[in-house]
């Protein structure tokens, strides 16, 4: 048996000495020929490992260099050292790993994150990717224990789809036709995709809405949390090609519902974050301080990382339809001196990112929930709003808009009724006979119900601070990229 070992995070944590351990890890620096900071990824504290001089042979402690994997045994004794209470006194140490500290990547020093995104197979050894890919776990994680503790089924659906849930059509092909031109043809030239895998032409799912309404109409509450993919040209620090968002669908929810659950669910994973995390959010608060010392006073966040978070938790979000969003853009002195890139048109008009950020970080500076968008600036899916003043038709959209981050949430009440869901769907060259199904669930026992689309590496990013998604994600697929 090889895991005997003790993780460093309980070792630091613990009172006891006088004791022996073994611990195994990953050589962050050596210094004295004598200490040895190790870390083994359970936190970003490293355990002081002592290699007492004349103890050991020259030829093992010229392998202990910046990068190589080692096995410790020894005593666990009070440290002298600043910083640390305790640290293991070695009797023992095996090389499990070299490295060649002339060739390793990863230097004992600061790295910009622009490199370190070169170097993503390896950044996971480093303090800021440790703590974030932390985090991103504990958010993963209380994501299933919130709809697990209301009685949500949590709902695979599928990554192969051949509808686009969005109508947007940006998607990823998936097939096995040759593409060297000699796909079969149909008589007009056509792709014949009855000749492909599937029998049909298919495509990664840009969301599993669709599926999930299926399956709320029969479990009442479900979610889904899964990959999605985009191919949107979006190069930005928001936008990933491959990106994991959580999909709740709820039976017997208004919008207004719909909008109490995201707040609810949003804070309660932010929470967790916060107990669980605390140390790892201490230190990027700390990191994102130190980054923003450079920039000029009105481009620093207001409020440290751990403060804006503890606001976010004691706050209600800010709720007010898309009409009265127009009217404060219309208003703003921002928009009568002309600085916004986008022009304030008047209602009917998208919101650019910067509107919908002057919104949040400028006006209410908190998170803005927008509802009732105009009908034509959204997808098919979303409930007409009843008496709508003429010209002005509205569904029940909302959008949930966090400081720094921009739209986080994106949902609405469900168009249940048949004929003005098949209207709908005509008028926006949705193909009706191919999403029969989807329409099955309002001919057969349909019902109000509602959902959201809840993007995982925005909500990372906001709860960690980090200004690019990229760094956020493991292995980033965005366009030109798709290294490791
Ligand atoms: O607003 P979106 O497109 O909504 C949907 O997909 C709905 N089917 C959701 C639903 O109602 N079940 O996407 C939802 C969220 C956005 O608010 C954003 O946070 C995130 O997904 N998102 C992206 N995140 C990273 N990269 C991209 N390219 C993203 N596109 C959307
Ligand atoms: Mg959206």
């Amino acid at each position: 048996m090889l895991n005997n070992r003790t993780k460093i995070k309980e070792l630091l944590a613990g009172e006891a000495t006088n004791y022996e351990a073994t611990v195994m890890g990953w050589v962050r620096t050596f210094r004295n020929n004598q200490f040895i900071a190790l870390n083994d990824g359970s936190t970003n504290n490293n355990l002081q490992v002592l290699a007492e001089l004349g103890t050991f042979d020259e030829s093992i402690l010229k392998r202990i260099t910046t990068g190589a994997c080692i096995k410790a045994v020894g005593e666990i004794i009070p440290s002298l050292g600043k910083g640390q209470r305790v640290e293991l006194k070695a009797s023992s140490i095996e090389i499990l790993g070299d490295s060649d500290a002339e060739k390793f990547p990863l230097q004992p020093k600061k790295h910009s994150l622009e490199f370190l995104r070169e170097i993503a197979h390896l950044r996971f050894r480093t303090n800021t990717f440790g703590s974030v890919f932390r985090i991103r776990h504990s958010l993963a994680f209380a994501v299933h224990k919130f709809f697990n503790e209301k009685g949500f089924v949590y709902m695979h659906t599928p990554i192969i789809t051949a509808s686009d849930a969005e109508g947007a059509g940006e998607m990823f092909r998936v097939t096995t036709l040759p593409i060297d031109g000699t796909a079969p043809r149909n008589d007009d030239a056509t792709i014949n995709f009855k000749e492909d895998f599937f029998g049909r032409s298919t495509n990664l799912t840009v969301s599993g809405q669709l599926e999930g309404e299926l399956a709320a109409m029969a479990f009442s509450d479900i979610y889904t949390f899964g990959p999605t993919f985009r191919a949107e040209n979006s190069n930005t620090t928001r936008h990933l090609a491959e990106f994991w968002m959580i999909e709740p669908e709820m039976a017997f929810y208004d919008l207004e519902d719909n909008a109490n659950l995201a707040e609810e669910f949003i804070q309660y994973i932010i929470k967790y974050a916060m107990d669980n995390n605390r140390e790892d959010l201490e230190f990027l608060a700390q990191r994102l301080a130190e980054e923003e010392k450079s920039l000029p006073q009105d481009k620093r966040s207001e409020m440290g990382l751990i403060e804006k978070l503890e606001f976010v938790l004691s706050n209600k979000f800010e709720r007010l339809t898309y009409t009265q969003a127009i009217d404060i853009l219309k208003e703003s002195n921002h928009n009568k001196k002309k600085k916004f890139q986008y022009e304030i048109t008047g209602w009917g008009m998208d919101l650019q990112s910067e509107h919908e950020r002057y919104l949040v970080e400028k006006h209410f500076k908190k998170p803005v929930i927008l509802t009732n968008y105009p009908a034509a600036i959204k997808s098919f899916y979303m409930r007409y709003d009843d008496n709508c003043e003429p010209g002005r038709q509205t569904v029940a959209a909302m959008d949930i808009l966090a400081p720094g981050i921009g739209e986080i949430v994106g949902g609405s009440q469900r168009e249940e009724r048949l004929d003005k869901l098949e209207q709908k769907m005509k008028d926006m060259h949705i193909p009706m006979e191919e999403l029969y199904w989807y329409l099955d669930t309002r001919r057969y026992g349909a019902c109000p119900h509602a959902g959201f689309g809840l993007g995982f590496e925005r909500m990372v990013q906001f709860v960690t601070g980090m200004g690019n998604i990229r760094d956020v994600i493991p292995f980033p697929r965005y366009p030109k990229s798709a290294e490791f």
